[in-house]
Parts: structure tokens; sequence; C-alpha cells
């Protein structure tokens, strides 16, 4: 059995044992690939980890850069207590209008909101508008600007917020300092930050699963 197979055998027996079936999830993954998004969502146990992540930080604000289908945000906003919100960005309007439709049949319409358009013009917008602080931070759009990413996340955040970046290994070549690759440099120059700025304490950490080899960073912000 080659390792893919039975990271993906592993995954199916988590998600099968831990997991209750979820028809709203589920619609929302196949809407999302019969609108030809493509299937970069994170796993339903990965939205499970986000999920009770955003209730162990019992958070009301969160903010999520990269909505795609929606499936991520509907983990999170399920977390939320009455009164919580979550705000998603996304540059694509057609990931924009699948995520609507699959937020509305969740029934999550009423704390969700989705604001289309480039997170880089977003960002500054939410600052002005004194949307924040966000208490959970969830990274997951374009890798290039991670680093401007999370510049905002930390202007958006109050102490102990939580800040979350997906995708941090690359197939490995995180490690590699002569990747020329955009994604490569960006998940780098993310870490790197995250490793000067004394407002955080940061880790990462390496997956196996259903999505391949993956992994994700964990931030808190001090102070
Ligand atoms: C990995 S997918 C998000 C997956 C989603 N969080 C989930 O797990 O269900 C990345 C998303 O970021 C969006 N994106 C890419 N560049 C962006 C940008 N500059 N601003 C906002 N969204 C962007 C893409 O259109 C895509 O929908």
């Amino acid at each position: 059995m080659s390792n893919e197979t039975a990271w993906r055998e592993v995954d199916d027996y988590f998600c099968s044992t831990l997991l209750p079936a979820d028809p709203v999830l589920e619609q929302a993954l196949r809407d999302s690939d019969a609108a030809g998004l493509p299937p970069h969502a994170v796993a339903p146990n990965q939205g499970r980890l986000l999920n009770l992540l955003v209730r162990l930080q019992g958070a009301r604000r969160v903010l999520e850069i990269g909505t795609l289908g929606g499936y991520s945000t509907i983990w999170l906003a399920r977390a939320l207590p009455p009164g919580g919100r979550v705000i998603t960005l996304e540059a694509n309007p057609v990931c924009a209008e699948v995520a609507r439709i699959n937020i509305e049949r969740a029934e999550l319409a009423d704390r969700i909101e989705i604001r289309v358009g480039r997170a880089a013009d977003s960002l500054p917008q939410l600052l002005a508008e004194g949307a924040g602080p966000f208490d959970f931070i969830f990274i997951d759009a374009d890798k290039p600007s991670n680093p401007l990413y999370l510049e905002w996340a930390l202007k958006l955040s109050r102490p102990g917020t939580a800040i979350v970046g997906d995708n941090v290994v690359r197939h490995g070549a995180v490690a590699d300092p002569h990747s020329t690759d955009a994604n490569v440099q960006g998940v780098r120059r993310f870490l790197e930050l995250m490793a000067a700025e004394p407002r955080l304490s940061a880790t990462a950490v390496q997956t196996v699963g259903s999505k391949g080899w993956d992994g994700f960073s964990l931030a808190i912000v001090e102070t």
C-alpha cells in the first residue's frame, strides 16, 4: 500500500468514526465541485479541528482569508456562540456565489459575511471600519500574500487572538531556502515574520491525510 493510500484510509477511518454524517457539508463539497471550484477545501477532520480551536478560544469574531465554496467557513461559523460572526474574504465572485448558497443551506447566513474582492483591499477596509479585533483568524488564500496577510492579521487582532495559516508544507519545499516557487517563498517569509514578531508565539505542524502531505501554523498574539 502506498503512503498516500494509507493516509487516506486512516483519514476515512477517523472521519467515519469521529464525525457524524453531515449532509449540508457534503452537499457543499458536491456543489463546489459541480461549479468547477478546485478541491482545495480543508478535509472534514481538519474542518472539525478548526471548529474545536474556535471553541477552545471562545471566539466570537472570526476572520477568514480565502472562502472558496464556504466549506471551512461553515465549520468556523458553527463554532460561534449566539451573536458571533465570521467575515470571510474571497477574490473570486464565482467562489463567493457558491459559498453564499452553501452558507444559506447551512442556515448560517445571519452570522457569516462574505466580502468579495482581493483580501489586500478588503483588509484595510475592515480596519478602517473598526471591524476588528478578531479572536480567531484563518489564513487560507494565495500563499505569496501570506506575509501581507500576517501584517493585517496583527493589526486586526488583540492579545489572545489565534492565527492559523493553512498549507505551510508545500510538499516539503518549505524547508528549501533556494526555492524559486512564489508559494514557498510566501510561506517561508510568513513563518520568518512570525518568528521575528515579539508579539507572537508560533508553531507549525506537518500533517498527512486525505489531502496528502500538508500542515498548518498556529500562533497566539501575546501582547
Ligand atoms: C485554499 S482555497 C480556500 C479554501 C477554504 N478556506 C476551505 O477550506 O474551504 C483559497 C481561496 O482563496 C481565494 N483567493 C486567492 N487569492 C485571493 C486574494 N488575493 N484575495 C482573496 N481571496 C483569494 C481563492 O479564490 C480560493 O477560493
